[in-house]
């Protein structure tokens, strides 16, 4: 609140800092929206340039381009990256910008907290990326670093943790930030009931986030202790288990996968109804579903962990517990459909990448289900499959709903619209080169292709093309939409107050741009 009254008065006299400075010391939830967005943005380009250092290496069998040992630090960084740079950030960055707006807030609740919250993340980042440059280089263990390798490999693995305990400290901050700003800052009137389902996704989030980084940071800090403080928990000389850091690990790395899902749930149940001109199909039941797949979230990690000799009851278990993530999944599933049906639907840009995402993620969940069954999940294990698999949950469900939310709120944010065209490009070569790259990655992995090896027999051949083709495509057109954004934001034509026909429900209490203290002159909406 504090921030709120320097940002009112300061804005007035003219000393509010202006430049780099205003961007390093920014309360505002709005700075901070932004920056959380390009950051995102920019590690998303790091990392998806890593995936191409990948795919060109696979791009024939044998060994090429990089040595074996850097492959296996592409493999790690280019995950660890998406995920915790790339994704989590983009969506941390929605909240920023639209949960005040759609709750009627005049700020995030501990507006100071937002600034360190963000500006740990550059150092995370940079520690992440600055580990391939250190003796040994960057850890090449995969993103779930397991043991005993972790415990052998060099420095760049002490960087990888420590980066990653900056950003679950970061996490934590924000998640504290939204569940705060949510519970106690609606505007009157606005109930929890009534709450836009991005809130509710994001309140629900924030609690996972809160419940499983320690989980990670506890995982990890044990790790360390191993590697250098001579304990044993999970060295098996010295009475310790390599298996319980996975059980561990999952147990946050499952949420992990609802963190990432369930914001961009969010972006979808805004988009949808927008642009079908209808309200949302059953509200209360998809407020009780990303209840319920957060609370199952818990209870199903041992699906990663089929193989390593679980007893099996405990493999019946978990293949049971897992399916039954699909029933509410299912009900969402319905309700986007039903939302549509019968619809005025249009398709701008943000409807076609929101269905795109009903689409491909369906798709993901599908073969989520496929890996879930325990008989065939010990074939699949390991392979090709489950890299399809995950990437159709993570890009067409992540990213998907990413550019569906940046496309609908960029005109709100920018005050101008972007370029339609170019956007429908955007999405159709996106579409394609996605599933160029990696449909073709379920029937490598059904063949045995294992992943995380840079070498692979001569009958994968043309599949492996075919997807580094496909991913060449992918990368190069994601630069089409950082074309899209800088000319959105210098110029084009006027958004006006309400740029999607006034279909966009409650966040549209604000002009376009949204004014920097929203809350403070009361706008008026023509
Ligand atoms: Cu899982």
């Amino acid at each position: 609140m504090e921030a709120v009254h320097a940002g009112a008065h300061g804005h007035d006299h003219g000393h509010h800092p202006t430049g780099l400075m205003r961007w390093i010391t920014t309360t505002n939830h709005k700075d901070i929206g932004t920056m959380y967005l390009w950051f995102s943005f920019t590690m998303f380009m790091v990392g998806g340039a890593m995936a191409m250092v990948i795919r060109a290496e696979l791009f024939e069998p044998g060994l090429q381009i990089v040595s074996p040992e850097f492959f296996n630090q592409m493999i790690t960084l280019h995950a660890l990256i998406m995920v915790f740079g790339a994704i989590m950030p983009a969506f941390v960055g929605f909240a920023n910008w639209m949960i005040p707006l759609q709750i009627g807030a005049s700020d995030m609740a501990f507006a100071r907290m937002n600034n360190w919250s963000f500006w740990i993340l550059p150092v995370a980042g940079s520690m992440l990326i600055l580990s391939l440059f250190v003796p040994g280089g960057a850890a090449g263990t995969g993103w779930t670093m397991y043991p005993p390798l972790s415990i052998q490999m060099g420095m760049g693995m002490d960087f990888a943790i420590f980066g990653l305990h900056l950003l679950g400290m970061s996490s934590i901050m924000g998640s504290i930030n939204i569940i705060t700003t949510i519970l106690n800052l609606r505007a009157p009137g606005m109930s929890l009931m009534r709450m836009p389902l991005f809130c509710w996704t994001w309140l629900i989030t924030a609690y996972l986030l809160l419940a499983v980084m320690p989980v990670l940071a506890g995982a990890i800090t044990m790790l360390l202790t191993d590697r250098h403080f001579g304990t044993s928990f999970f060295n098996a000389a010295g009475g310790g288990d390599p298996v319980m850091f996975q059980h561990i690990f999952w147990f946050f790395g499952h949420p992990e996968v609802y963190i990432i899902a369930l914001p961009a749930f969010g972006v979808i149940s805004q988009v949808i109804p927008a642009f079908s001109r209808k309200h949302i199909f059953g509200y209360a039941s998809m407020v009780y579903a990303i209840a319920a797949i957060a609370l199952i979230s818990f209870f199903v990690w041992a699906h990663h962990m089929f193989t390593t000799g679980i007893p099996l009851t405990g493999q019946l278990y978990f293949m049971y517990a897992t399916m039954l993530i699909a029933v509410p999944t299912g009900v969402k599933v319905f309700n986007w459909t039903a939302t549509m049906w019968k619809g005025a639907l249009s398709f701008e840009t943000p409807m076609l990448f929101a269905i795109g995402f009903l689409f491909l993620f369906t798709l993901g969940g599908f073969s989520g289900l496929v890996c879930a069954i325990t008989a065939i999940d010990i074939q699949l294990q390991d392979t090709y499959y489950v890299v399809a698999h995950f990437h159709y949950v993570m890009v067409a469900g992540a990213l998907f709903s990413a550019y569906a939310g940046a496309y609908y709120w960029l005109p709100k944010w920018t005050g101008h619209m972007y370029n339609e065209t170019l956007g429908k490009l955007h999405f159709w070569l996106t579409l394609i080169f996605f599933n160029m790259t990696f449909f073709v990655q379920h029937f490598l992995g059904l063949a045995g292709m294992p992943r995380r090896v840079p070498d692979y027999a001569l009958q994968f051949a043309e599949f492996n093309k075919i997807s580094s083709i496909g991913s060449f495509g992918l990368g190069i057109s994601q630069l089409l939409f950082l074309y899209i954004v800088i000319k959105t934001i210098k110029g084009g034509p006027k958004a006006g107050d309400k740029p999607w026909d006034g279909a966009e429900g409650l966040e549209w209490t604000v002009p376009s741009p949204a004014p920097h203290h929203t809350f403070e002159d009361p706008p008026v909406i023509k």
